[in-house]
């Protein structure tokens, strides 16, 4: 038997799962050695420990080798030893397909690349080179380098699935876990407002796993909200979801009572928005915000939010941050969980 000493992510057996999937999710978790277990935690093997899953501790220990190592597409792949170093250890795979960037070297070799993705992911259909999310519906643009041509495609996460069209919707898979986390915090009863809804995964997710009254959903993206209705169909929580075609600007028209919890997932543009996510909240309502910070940028757009709330007779409190991926060299994917209070004077 073959043991090597490897790094690895451990977690008590209560956060197992959740490590695991979120290890699955940036691809990190490596697949050649057994996964250890001792009294108290399991241990994963891993290809890198990147300091988003810093809250883990991160071990060296022997791990045996598994008897048939798991294809790997790099090992499928003959390319000059520069490129080699080039190629991603990791890409997001949405239903049936892989959405991966490429450096410019690596371009000409797309549609090897591609194949050999293909050859090696047996549930994959397509593959598809893909720039950065833009403009403001968070699209991006997609060519297909490999496989059916098509861009849509059904997603599973948690016993969910989800149509998206990786083309004319923003669907990140890795954020299965928050959208879990956030549905876990959920309770009976509670009036949310999904605020950048996209084809819904937050919002079914809240339905499928908590008791809220009604979640209503919005979006400026029609090609999204018609993705969106057909999920909650699919789903079966047409009971639950309100999906709303229009322009978040215009919230306090089209959401008919006060929010308990209000999700905004909206990058980079969230913070325009958070007058208008208060301007529907109840007297205590909690926000799940999104946005892409520097590290040294967070505390300077926390205390931003609060002098916005301070303005509209809101108090912030229990500030939670989450580094959720990165996205950049000292860029992350941040998720902040915030508690609204309306001032007593004034509620
Ligand atoms: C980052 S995506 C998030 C989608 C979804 N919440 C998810 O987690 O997959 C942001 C979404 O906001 C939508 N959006 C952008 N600006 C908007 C606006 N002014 N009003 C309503 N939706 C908007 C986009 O169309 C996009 O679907």
């Amino acid at each position: 038997m073959t043991t090597k000493k490897i790094t690895a992510v451990c977690a008590p057996f209560t956060d197992a799962e959740s490590l695991r999937r979120a290890l699955r999710e940036r691809n990190l978790l490596r697949n050649d050695f057994e996964i250890l277990k001792d009294r108290k935690c399991i241990y994963f093997p891993v290809k890198d420990a990147p300091e988003e899953l810093c809250s883990y501790n991160v071990v060296t220990k022997s791990f045996k080798l598994k008897a048939v190592k798991p294809q790997c597409y790099k090992d499928h792949l003959k390319l000059a030893k520069k490129l080699m170093e080039e190629l991603p250890t990791s890409y997001d795979v949405v239903g049936a397909i892989i959405l991966i960037k490429l450096s410019k070297a690596l371009f000409p070799y797309r549609k090897e690349i591609g194949k050999t993705l293909l050859q090696t992911h047996k549930n994959v259909r397509t593959v598809c080179l893909i720039d950065p999310v833009s403009g403001e519906l968070r699209t991006r643009n997609v060519t297909i380098i490999a496989g059916e041509n098509q861009t849509l495609t059904t997603h599973t996460e948690f016993g969910l699935s989800f149509d998206v069209d990786v083309k004319t919707t923003y669907f990140s898979s890795r954020l299965a876990s928050e959208r879990k986390r956030v549905a876990d915090l959920v309770k009976p009863g509670e009036i949310i407002v999904d605020m950048f809804t996209g084809v819904a995964p937050f919002s079914i997710m809240i339905a499928r796993y908590a008791k809220p009254t009604v979640v209503y959903a919005i979006d400026k993206n029609k090609e999204a909200i018609t993705l969106a209705k057909q999920n909650v169909k699919q789903n079966h929580v047409l009971d639950k979801i309100e999906i709303i075609h229009a322009d978040a600007n215009d919230v306090e028209k089209v959401i008919p009572k006060k929010a308990d919890r209000v999700i905004m997932n909206l990058p980079f543009s969230a913070y325009r928005f958070f007058p208008l996510a208060l301007s529907i909240a109840a007297n205590i309502c909690i926000v799940h915000y999104y946005d892409i910070l520097k590290e040294e940028d967070i505390k300077v757009r926390i205390n931003a939010l609060k002098k916005i709330a301070a303005e509209q007779s809101f108090i912030l409190s229990d500030v939670s941050i989450r580094k959720i991926k990165t996205y950049a060299p000292r860029e992350f994917y941040i998720g902040i969980d915030i508690t609204a209070t309306k001032h007593a004077d004034v509620a």
